[in-house]
């Protein structure tokens, strides 16, 4: 099942954020007041059993995919399929249209997992990390 996050599952969405993203994680403070619903736009979504998560922007029929990821030991069983596919369908629900992203282009496993997921190349941004590495933007038509 995949649901809004709560405030005491901060700790751990917290974690999952240093072990997936640790280039530019998000603070626990950051965090918290997204899941507290006191960023505008911003929803953090989890699985139920807490291996993975999700921060969305939701901008009217467009929403931008933030931060994704799923505990080491637990990749590869489908967790962020899952976790992806309900809240594009929650999304959809609402009326949102399209979901984008920006990947690094040396992120190889997130590529090919956008790509099995119906992500699609709109464009490129050249230098767009803070370390210089280029951006690919993605789009997946979710309605
Ligand atoms: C990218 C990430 C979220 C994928 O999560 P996951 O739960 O392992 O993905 P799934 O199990 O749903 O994968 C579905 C399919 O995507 C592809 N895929 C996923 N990870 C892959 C990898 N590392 N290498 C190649 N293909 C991959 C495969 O086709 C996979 O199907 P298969 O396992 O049957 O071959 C996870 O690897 C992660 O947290 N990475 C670190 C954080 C990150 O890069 N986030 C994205 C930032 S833009």
């Amino acid at each position: 099942m995949t649901r809004l996050a709560l405030p005491d599952d901060l700790p751990l969405v917290a974690a999952l954020e240093v072990e997936s993203l640790p280039a530019d994680a998000w603070s626990s403070d950051y965090l918290g007041r997204a899941i507290a619903g006191e960023l505008p736009t911003i929803e953090v979504w989890v699985s139920e059993d807490l291996t993975a998560y999700a921060v969305v922007s939701v901008l009217y029929d467009v929403t931008e995919l933030q931060r994704l990821g799923v505990r080491q030991d637990a990749r590869r069983s489908g967790a962020a399929t899952r976790l992806v596919r309900d809240l594009a369908a929650d999304l959809a629900a609402r009326d949102v249209e399209r979901m984008v992203l920006e990947v690094r282009v040396d992120n190889i496993g997130a590529r090919a997992f956008y790509d099995r997921l119906g992500f699609r190349e709109l464009s490129q941004r050249a230098g767009y990390y803070a370390d210089g590495t280029d951006a690919y933007v993605l789009e997946w038509v979710i309605r």
